[in-house]
């Protein structure tokens, strides 16, 4: 069968922080290869899949050796004569292969790196793009982007306690033209940063690195960028925050912003967004509370999930298991897929699908580490997940896959469709009529 495993291989190769990282390389019986790279995380939740670091003194312990060498021995050996074309039962021999839960003993980002790298040689094995692949036949839209302006919290420094400040633009025709409506409110940003002396640098996602008094005058700043790009906030360009709470509990239900010296309470972390929501042009919010807080994430939900979209991220971990528990509690709207926060693709699409039957958004993710790979904006397209998250408008691991939307859209033709407001739960997106 042209679809039959010859080879899987594995390097380190380096991502975005200059951190080792895993690559594989799966070849076919036909000769169509296919290739992935696993990202990583800075703002992890504790129930991801295991990411397999060497520890030890080189490179600060994140070596990937022996994810690497898992690859090279036993993963390759086990999945010789697998056959590409069913994920599934690829995806399943690499679960029983690791034997663990959450992928800790062969390392999810070695099981991500092969099972994306052997997607990748499936497409390549049809001559198809990825979404082409994925989509097999079926009417998928463009993937709404969500773009980081300011990055804070654990990309930052913690220079803010919101890790980021993004935008979108859902009243777009297409994701060219909300991705020149970002250049224009991502520049006005810089610009007003460096007048008033508050640009400190770029983020790890390559948002701008604001010195700010509190996480209101980023909101404030965020606001003026957009009027001063010559959009209209709130009617074409929203903000969105990924307030990544996790990364802001200390402990007993309690969460500290640490540059306005407050620790709130659950409730008062609620009530604080909700405040911003009010009184800001926020159309979604991903993690305000932290991962195990479901029921602070049904607060936040039961106070504005109506309007806003409401993202679970460490709280969901991209597992279908925890995105039906979060629904029959009444928390959330929508899940972050990051495939290798699930470490298998299988496992995403699970996320993904259970997400789709609820009635839920789903946004594709990047993560903070991230290299050349543009997976990602296959993935978003071809699933039709509705929406994209890859970090800011910068730095050339982040603008790859922005640039390849654009080649997929380019390619789709006259038949593509921005996703727009469409991408979100009903209720979220009447709100945008
Ligand atoms: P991470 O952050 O990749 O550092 O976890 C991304 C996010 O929180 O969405
Ligand atoms: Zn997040």
């Amino acid at each position: 069968m042209k679809t039959t495993i010859t080879a899987v291989r594995a390097r380190q190769v380096w991502d975005s922080r200059g951190r080792p990282t895993v690559e594989a390389e799966v070849a076919l019986a036909g000769g169509a290869t296919g290739r992935a790279c696993a990202p990583a995380g800075a703002s992890r939740g504790a129930h991801e899949a295991h990411e397999l670091r060497d520890g030890g003194a080189r490179f600060g312990g994140l070596g990937v050796d022996r994810a690497v060498a898992g690859v090279n021995g036993e993963i390759a050996a086990a999945l010789a004569g697998a056959d590409a074309a069913d994920q599934a039962a690829l995806d399943a021999r690499l679960e029983a292969l690791d034997g663990t839960p959450n992928l800790g003993r062969l390392g999810g980002n070695a099981t991500v790196a092969v099972s994306l790298a052997a997607l990748h040689a499936a497409a390549a094995a049809e001559g198809l793009p990825l979404w082409a692949h994925l989509a097999q036949g079926r009417k998928v839209r463009v993937p709404l982007p969500e773009i980081q302006i300011f990055g804070g919290g654990a990309h930052a420094g913690r220079r803010t306690d919101v890790q980021d400040f993004m935008v979108m633009v859902p009243k777009a025709d297409s994701v060219r033209e909300a991705l020149e409506v970002t250049a224009d409110v991502f520049h006005a940003a810089g610009r007003l940063m460096a007048e008033t002396g508050r640009l400190a640098g770029a983020a790890d996602e390559g948002g701008w690195w604001p010195a700010f008094d509190s996480n209101e005058d980023a909101l404030q700043a965020l606001t003026q960028s957009i009027e001063r790009s010559g959009h209209r906030p709130g009617e074409d360009v929203f903000i969105s925050l990924d307030i990544a709470a996790n990364e802001l509990d200390v402990g007993g239900g309690r969460y500290r912003l640490g540059l306005e010296t407050r620790e709130l309470s659950t409730a008062e972390m609620v009530e604080q967004v909700a405040d911003w929501v009010r009184r800001y042009p926020i159309l979604s919010i991903e993690d305000p509370v932290s991962q195990d807080d479901l029921d602070g994430f049904g607060q936040a939900t039961r106070a504005y999930g109506d309007r806003v979209q409401l993202i679970g991220d460490d709280i969901l971990v991209t597992s279908a298991e925890r995105v039906r528990r979060a629904a029959a509690a009444g928390a959330g709207n929508a899940v972050l897929v990051k495939v290798n926060q699930a470490g298998l693709v299988s496992r995403a699409k699970a996320a993904l699908d259970a997400a789709r039957a609820l009635g839920w958004g789903a946004i594709v993710s990047a993560r903070s580490g991230e290299t050349e790979d543009v997976s990602i904006a296959h993935l978003a397209t071809g699933w039709d997940a509705g929406q994209i998250k890859v970090g800011s408008f910068a730095r050339s691991e982040r603008m790859a896959k922005w640039n390849e939307l654009l080649r997929i859209e380019e390619a789709m033709g006259a038949d593509a469709v921005f996703a727009g407001p469409s991408a979100f739960a009903p209720s979220v997106a009447a709100g945008l009529a």
